[in-house]
């Protein structure tokens, strides 16, 4: 699906981006990299990784999931997946507020690193499970494409910054997370979410699993 294509691929930038706002946030740490630039950041995750992105995912997709597939919009993945989108949000506020504040640079250090883990255990979600368990989902209730809108100007303005803050931070490795696919390594997982057997199988998904089990 075209629309999985476009957010899997939007998927990397916002990821890299991420990257090197770790960076930035060490630097302005040690004095060496300026606010302004952090101003450039806010800009890129709330014009294109909120506003173009993740508005796309809830008012296209996952209002697909819902009413074409039939996917439960209050628990679950979906429920999941929007819950992030609201609070990687109030980290984005965070962030301004203590860059407006200035002077608190290991505060902002520390909301850095709290955003770019919440943002790359969310990437994986809906890299390994959202999307490629939702798009079969929506196959076989027969929706083979979603039409996404096209970015506004600024919206296009925010990626080409964030491309630009990609060069300019190169990004080092977080040690401290573990990134990976499938439900297991979501923060979710057995907290606000049972996982993907449990909150999406239908009966013909375990009848078949029982099936296999049963033939091996
Ligand atoms: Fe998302
Ligand atoms: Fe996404």
């Amino acid at each position: 699906m075209e629309l999985i294509v476009a957010l899997t691929a939007e998927h990397a930038l916002i990821d890299a981006t991420a990257g090197a706002l770790r960076t930035w946030a060490q630097r302005h740490g040690r004095g060496e990299a300026p606010a302004t630039d952090g101003h450039a950041f806010l800009r890129f995750f709330r014009r294109w990784a909120n506003d173009f992105h993740h508005a796309r995912e809830e008012q296209v997709l996952f209002e697909a999931l819902v009413n074409e597939a039939g996917l439960p919009r209050v628990r679950g993945p979906i429920a999941v997946i929007v819950g992030d989108h609201a609070s990687l949000a109030k980290g984005l506020a965070e962030l301004e507020r203590l860059l407006v504040a200035g002077g608190q640079e290991a505060a902002l250090l520390e909301v850095c690193l709290r955003y770019t883990r919440q943002l790359g255990h969310h990437i994986d979600a809906e890299n390994s499970v959202l999307f490629p368990e939702g798009e079969a989902r929506l196959a076989r209730h027969g929706v083979r494409e979603l039409e996404g809108r096209a970015p506004t100007p600024e919206e296009l303005d925010a990626k080409a910054e964030g491309e630009a803050l990609v060069a300019r931070y190169p990004s080092g490795d977080d040690l401290e997370i573990i990134r990976g696919d499938g439900c297991v390594l979501c923060p979710a997982f057995g907290a606000t979410c049972e996982g993907l057997e449990r909150e999406w199988w239908t009966e013909s998904e375990w009848e078949e699993l029982s099936d296999r089990m049963t033939s091996d």
